[in-house]
């Protein structure tokens, strides 16, 4: 790619979410000069559609320790968390909080001058902060972005690759600018803030951005990544009209960004019903309804198969006010024609959160120098195998802090005019194709046949080229995460958290504490290798 322009900063940020203008705000009032890349508008991430809230032990609540969302945390990531991880980010919460309200983000109200609180699957306790309700995410990012006012944001700028010297240390960025002219951002730090890869399939609660962009540069550059086979299908789902078929529920499967269903609302004392009007979480786990997020979403789809029903319900016409408390899932379902005052809700699970990511430590620091990663893009440890409800703003909160705080530490050495071009050429298949293939093999419920089969069809698709703009370089990325979803879901021979093998349907011992890290090898294929973790 020529270098059409050419501009410098101490830190680029790619990724405009909770993770990524919280370190792109401390890193400024630390003295860096900051520019933040973001490929589309700047709140088009998926910050702005988290609803449940924030999990954080302020104190407040008797009864609840950070010792407790520790115990949750570790339980829900069903052995594959990293224990040292888990416990710095999560008493690191109650002051991110703290800094994020005095940026302008205003909570829901509790009695007592406390905030308020709700609870979701595999807490043990009301711990989750909210804001508007079901709109907390609306509210982080409303109040990030009024606070960055301030800042350099390039909107309709897509990142490219990773820009290296000769050692391998990143120095800058490559970008298409919002003209699709290519050019180069100067700088000894990237920080990557991008968020997860929800569209590698049909269906599901994350916006069009979510295409893995920065999982795909981090390894272009050099780094590892890890646990990406857990991909977290949300239980919940709204389930609405084909608009392409006469009947409000339709036997097609609903597609593209759904509506979520916060977790909260089962939090609050809603449960799950079967076409017959039958509860069927209670003896699959001891928190019935409540159970962390993996074992709901298995047993929606169990129940959906043995019935041969399209959908499940959540019944809250029991919950008080519901409009008022839960307003953003009030209006999708009335938009689609159902009152949840009064009928249950349909719903089905669908592609929400990427639990693995770019391998870093709790600081954000990738394998490579002068590399960054927070938020959903990155691996800290701290979701294992099923991350749990409402870590994610936090995890975004505290480690785009520290990230912002590590590059200051660090300081890289800028090595201007040692740039080694990046590779222009990359794997690409089209995106319908990945889609139907992930979708189909690499969902809820994967088998050796199906993985292997996945493979075979995004493999015959693929043919390799240069992206020359956003969609091209999003096809990319969904093409690389595509073959290293599928290729470390086919080495973990046992299910675990939200990667069930029906094949390999219990958990094993052996792979305990241990993770599939991935890697390019020098032709650009992802390589798995096992990382073994000390219990
Ligand atoms: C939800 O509100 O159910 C989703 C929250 C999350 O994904 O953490």
């Amino acid at each position: 790619m020529s270098t059409g322009w050419d501009a410098a900063a101490d830190l680029v940020v790619v990724g405009s979410g909770v993770a990524g203008l919280t370190a792109a705000l401390d890193a400024s009032a630390a003295g860096l000069r900051v520019v933040v890349v973001t490929k589309d508008a700047v709140d088009s991430g998926s910050t702005r559609w988290a609803q449940g809230g924030v999990a954080v032990v302020v104190g407040d609540i008797p009864g609840d320790t950070v010792a407790a969302h520790v115990a949750d945390t570790l339980t829900a990531g069903a052995g594959l968390c990293d224990p040292d991880a888990v416990a710095s980010i999560l008493r690191d919460g109650p002051a991110a909080v703290v800094r994020l309200r005095a940026r302008g983000a205003v909570f829901d109200p509790g009695p007592g001058g406390r905030l308020a609180r709700t609870r979701e699957g595999g807490h043990s306790a009301f711990r989750v902060v909210h804001a508007g309700g079901d709109a907390t995410g609306a509210e982080v990012e409303r109040a990030l972005v009024a606070a960055a006012g301030g800042l350099a944001v390039l909107t309709g700028h897509v990142a490219v690759d990773a820009v290296r010297d000769v050692r391998g240390h990143v120095t800058g960025l490559a970008v298409l600018d919002d003209a699709g002219n290519p050019g180069v951002l100067r700088a000894p730090a990237v920080l990557l803030a991008t968020g997860g890869y929800g569209q590698l399939y049909s269906s599901t609660t994350n916006p069009e951005t979510s295409t893995g962009d920065g999982i795909a540069l981090a390894l272009r550059a050099g780094a590892t990544a890890a646990d990406l086979e857990f991909v977290q299908f949300h239980p919940t789902v709204l389930y609405v009209e084909d608009p392409l078929a006469g009947s409000r529920i339709s036997a097609a499967p609903a597609i593209g960004q759904r509506p979520l269903v916060t977790e909260a609302v089962r939090g609050e004392g809603a449960v799950l019903l079967d076409r017959a009007g039958t509860r069927f979480m209670e003896g699959v786990h001891p928190l019935a309804d409540l159970a962390p997020r993996d074992v709901v979403a298995a047993a929606i789809t169990r129940r959906m198969i043995e019935t041969g029903a399209d959908c499940m319900y959540l019944d809250a016409r029991t919950l008080g006010d519901f409009a008022r408390r839960f307003p953003t899932v009030f209006a999708a379902c009335r938009a689609a024609g159902i009152d949840p005052v009064r009928e249950p809700i349909p719903v089905t699970p669908a592609a929400h959160y990427s639990c693995g990511g770019v391998v870093t430590d709790v600081h954000g620091r990738t394998r490579v120098p002068g590399l960054y990663a927070a938020g959903e893009v990155a691996r800290t440890g701290l979701h294992g195998a099923n991350r749990l409800a409402s870590n994610s703003l936090l995890e975004g909160l505290v480690v785009g802090a520290r990230a912002a705080a590590a590059v200051v530490a660090d300081r890289p050495a800028f090595r201007d005019g040692a740039a080694l071009a990046p590779s222009p050429a990359v794997p690409l298949a089209p995106r319908a194709v990945v889609q139907r293939a992930m979708t189909g093999a690499a969902s809820i419920g994967r088998d050796g046949p199906g993985l292997a089969g996945a493979s075979d069809a995004i493999e015959a698709a693929t043919t390799v080229g240069v992206p020359v703009d956003r969609a091209g370089i999003e096809d990319a990325a969904l093409t690389l995460l595509g073959r290293a979803v599928l290729a470390a879901a086919g080495e973990r021979t046992e299910s675990r958290g939200c990667h069930l093998r029906t094949d390999f349907p219990d958990r094993d011992d052996v792979w305990q504490r241990r993770s599939l890290e991935i890697a390019l090898d020098a032709t650009g294929r992802p390589v798995v290798q096992t990382k073994e973790y000390v219990a």
